[in-house]
């Protein structure tokens, strides 16, 4: 009987711990550069609807691209392409352009929304020169 608990126990324990190991990663860990990519295709699709004047479509965009970028300020505090916390480069860069796509789309101005649209891609590329990453952003 001992020794039937005891073999019992192993393959339990087991169980418990791949559970759990799996259980604490509900995410897969994508690296900045896969956030990179996803960034651009939020930002080019809320492009072209920008430029189209169809505010509303790019609402969405808006809030992944936003939420993209909050996730990467919450992850990479450090490494080794940065010089400083994203979140750093997020504040001084990015929060003013979207400030003004979002402010654009609420008073459906189609000129402000495009004013920080262009104000978005250069920071974008300004952070890329200032990082020596060889990548421009596309209006
Ligand atoms: C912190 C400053 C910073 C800002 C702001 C920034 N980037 Fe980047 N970007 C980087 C770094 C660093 C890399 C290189 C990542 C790597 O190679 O690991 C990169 C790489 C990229 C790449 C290439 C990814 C690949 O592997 O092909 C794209 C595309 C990109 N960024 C798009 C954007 C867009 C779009 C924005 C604006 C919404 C933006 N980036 C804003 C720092 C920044």
């Amino acid at each position: 009987m001992h020794l039937f608990k005891k073999i019992l126990i192993v393959p339990v324990l087991v169980l418990i711990c791949c559970c759990s190991c799996t259980d604490d990663r509900p995410y897969t860990i994508k690296d900045l550069d896969e956030n990179m990519i996803d960034l651009k295709a939020y930002q080019e699709n809320m492009g072209d609807e920008l430029k189209a004047g169809r505010l509303q479509d790019a609402v969405w965009l808006l809030d992944g691209m936003d939420s993209v970028l909050h996730e990467v300020s919450r992850k990479f505090d450090e490494h080794r392409k940065l010089k400083e916390p994203f979140s750093y480069y997020y504040k001084d860069r990015l929060k003013k352009p979207i400030r003004l796509i979002r402010t654009g789309i609420n008073d459906k101005d189609t000129t402000v929304a495009m004013k920080g649209y262009r104000l978005l891609v250069k920071n974008c590329n300004s952070c890329h020169i200032d990082l020596d990453i060889n990548k421009t952003v596309k209006y």
